[in-house]
């Protein structure tokens, strides 16, 4: 490494030695923190890349680039059963994670002070690599991926992301502003930070810096304030860019962490009504480039975030809209284990017991409008909170839960069961309420 990149190294072993991140008390449990546990539970990546439910129990999770360990905590609590085995560059960081999780009762865990880029050298190997809000730091991301895939058993995914580049523009150009007012030569600290206050203060309102980047917060948040207008190091990408980083590493792209929120139509007010460029052009595209035309459009999240893994390692399988008629009639049918839980429980059973719809999108994937189930839908999630079942016996479920068509007061027949339930099931599928897995 030359001199250059070892003193960047060394300053953010500083920064983050001076202030780890992210300060969260000791005390404080993620149990309840439904969507964040959503997006840490490797169960989902891998039936998002191979439609198979996995069992967590017995993996050995990386959290890479741990800080006060926080992430590893979610990590363990989503994971029931895994090891976690935490990395970072910060040893203060890491007696934080470490104590962390102990006190919090997870004994299977190692914590070491170690660089990304030093990861053979535990000699271990993962089937699942957590690499949380520090890819942005590393003085050669590619190296830095390239580190993590040689400790990656042949199915196992990374998680990893970069901050957008067309997003934080403007924090990187407040980066820039404070540096060449030398307020980044050393760890930021009270001076600092004061001088940032200072400043932000003494410029006109209407100052682009201030108006984009600044809000009271800041006034009092610390953390805030060094995780962005003073974070060092910090580098942004575009999808072009963060897909040639994957290429350079020799990973393959799997999908978005938070894919429901990258879907490009859902940007056009009625997509029966496309303009018809948008829909020609669209039809040819890979998903590289819309994701590409997404963010050109509307440059919102924050954090382009991935999944990926070794090239070619995915099994073959259909989507559930293409489903045969025999994968549906042999399929089963498993409730997203981190819907499990006392509250979702029993809010399912009061909206049963009132007749009152439930609103499912509270949990999980956050979206801008609301997705409701009916009764009997959550009458059949209910039955799914137990054990997984065969499409079959929740067919025959709801099949018990409505013996009459309430308009021509026939008997439902078994078709018409089956093909409501089967619809709804793909509705819960595509919003990762439930996932199907063929015989
Ligand atoms: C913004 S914090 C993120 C912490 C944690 N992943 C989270 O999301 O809460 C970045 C962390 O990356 C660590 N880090 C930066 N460069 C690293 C490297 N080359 N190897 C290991 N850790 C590194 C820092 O010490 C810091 O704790």
């Amino acid at each position: 490494m030359d001199d250059q990149k070892a003193g960047l190294l060394e300053k953010i072993r500083q920064q983050f030695d001076t202030a780890p991140y992210p300060r969260v008390p000791l005390e404080r449990s993620p149990k309840g923190e439904v969507q964040n546990l959503y997006i840490h539970d490797l169960v989902t990546p891998y039936y998002v890349r191979n439609q198979q439910v996995v069992n967590p129990a017995g993996k050995v999770i990386l959290d890479a680039g741990c800080g006060s360990g926080y992430k590893s905590l979610i990590l363990a609590e989503a994971n029931p059963g895994a090891k976690i085995v935490g990395i970072d560059l910060s040893e203060e960081s890491v007696k934080l994670a470490r104590e962390r999780l102990k006190y919090h009762g997870f004994e299977n865990t190692e914590f070491h002070a170690l660089t990304i880029e030093e990861l053979p050298s535990l000699g271990m190997e993962f089937d699942y690599i957590n690499c949380d809000e520090v890819l942005y730091l590393l003085t050669d991301p590619v190296v830095g991926l390239q580190a993590m895939k040689s400790v990656l058993k042949p199915d196992g995914i990374i998680r990893a992301n970069f901050h957008s580049r067309l997003q934080r523009a403007v924090f990187h150009q407040a980066q820039e502003f404070f540096t060449l007012m030398g307020l980044m030569d050393n760890s930021p600290n009270e001076a600092e930070l004061t001088a940032v206050r200072d400043i932000m203060r003494s410029l006109k309102d209407g100052v682009l810096i201030k108006s984009r980047t600044w809000n009271p917060a800041y006034d009092t948040d610390d953390q805030r304030l060094l995780a962005n207008h003073l974070l060092r190091g910090d580098k942004g990408v575009n999808i072009p860019e963060f897909f040639a980083i994957l290429q350079a590493a020799n990973l393959e792209f799997i999908s978005m962490v938070n894919w429901w929120q990258w879907n490009l139509i859902e940007l056009f007010k009625d997509f029966t009504e496309l303009p018809v460029e948008v829909a020609f052009t669209l039809a040819d595209k890979t998903p590289e480039e819309q994701l590409h035309l997404f963010e050109l459009l509307h440059p919102y999240h924050r954090l382009l975030d991935v999944w990926c893994g070794h090239p070619g390692q995915g099994k073959p399988y259909a989507p559930v809209d293409d489903w045969s008629e025999s994968q549906w009639q042999e399929g089963t049918v498993y409730i997203n284990s981190q819907l499990k839980t006392d509250a979702f429980k029993q809010e399912l059973v009061s909206c049963i017991s009132e007749f009152k719809l439930f609103e499912i999108s509270q949990y999980l994937q956050k979206t801008d409008t609301p997705i409701n189930v009916d009764n009997l839908i959550a009458s059949c999630l209910l039955l799914l909170l137990e054990q997984p079942r065969p499409v079959q016996a929740i067919v025959h479920h709801w099949k018990t839960l409505r013996p009459l068509n309430p308009v021509t007061l026939q008997p439902t027949t078994e078709e018409e069961a089956f093909e409501t339930v089967k619809q709804r099931l793909i509705e819960l599928e595509h919003q990762g309420y439930v996932m199907l897995e063929a015989a």
